[in-house]
């Protein structure tokens, strides 16, 4: 399976991919997107020898249209948002229907939508006073946050001081859940059975 990772800065969640034991075997990441024109992700991006292109309006970025040009050329299979910070266009999000997935560092549907991303949803998740939190791995739809759930983890907040204790928990488990969600889908075991997406062992 060919993955597309896009990312907005430090790249820790693609390294959490490139680093899956099943990495090479069962998929591999063929291209790297970025919103900005460079970041820690493009050095990793480099490190492992994989295509990487920035998306924008500067020189040397790519459209939104050479975007899927590049992508559907590579034939990728997914696309996985690891901190990706921007919507992606209702074009690229209906030609990969079901086909993208977002990790998102709290526990949907609460704490998402516009807005919510980064220290944001652990300042909102730790001044709610929230006892649990942890990441959720979705598919994108055409709005933020909102597309069904495909696995979760909360992990107890309960003894927390600051956001950035929390972000650092949350950040530990989205290494391990985002992996874990890649290569269930690339084994196939990914369903949606009664309106509810189905993980099988
Ligand atoms: C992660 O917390 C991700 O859930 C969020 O942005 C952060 C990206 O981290 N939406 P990294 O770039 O993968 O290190």
């Amino acid at each position: 399976m060919k993955i597309a990772v896009f990312v907005s800065g430090r790249g820790s969640n693609l390294e959490a991919i490139l680093n899956s034991p099943k990495y090479g075997e069962l998929f591999r990441v063929s291209l790297v997107f970025s919103d900005k024109s460079e970041c820690k992700a493009f050095e990793i991006a480099r490190k492992y020898s994989i295509s990487s292109y920035s998306i924008g309006n500067k020189e040397g970025s790519k459209s939104y249209d050479e975007v899927i040009k590049i992508i559907t050329d590579t034939k990728i299979d997914l696309i996985v948002l690891a901190g990706f910070l921007k919507l992606i266009p209702e074009k690229l999000v209906n030609l990969y229907s079901g086909r993208i997935i977002n990790i998102h560092p709290a526990l949907l549907p609460s704490f998402g939508g516009p807005g919510m991303y980064g220290m944001n949803v652990h300042s909102a998740v730790f001044n709610s006073s929230c006892k649990v939190s942890g990441p959720t791995v979705h598919f994108v739809d055409n709005s933020y946050d909102t597309g069904k759930i495909i696995a979760q983890k909360a992990i107890d907040i309960n003894d927390v001081q600051s956001p950035e204790e929390i972000a650092e928990r949350v950040l530990q488990v989205e290494h391990q859940i985002l992996p874990f969600v890649v290569e269930k889908i690339a084994e196939g075991k990914i369903k949606e059975v009664n309106n509810r997406i189905i993980i099988e062992n």
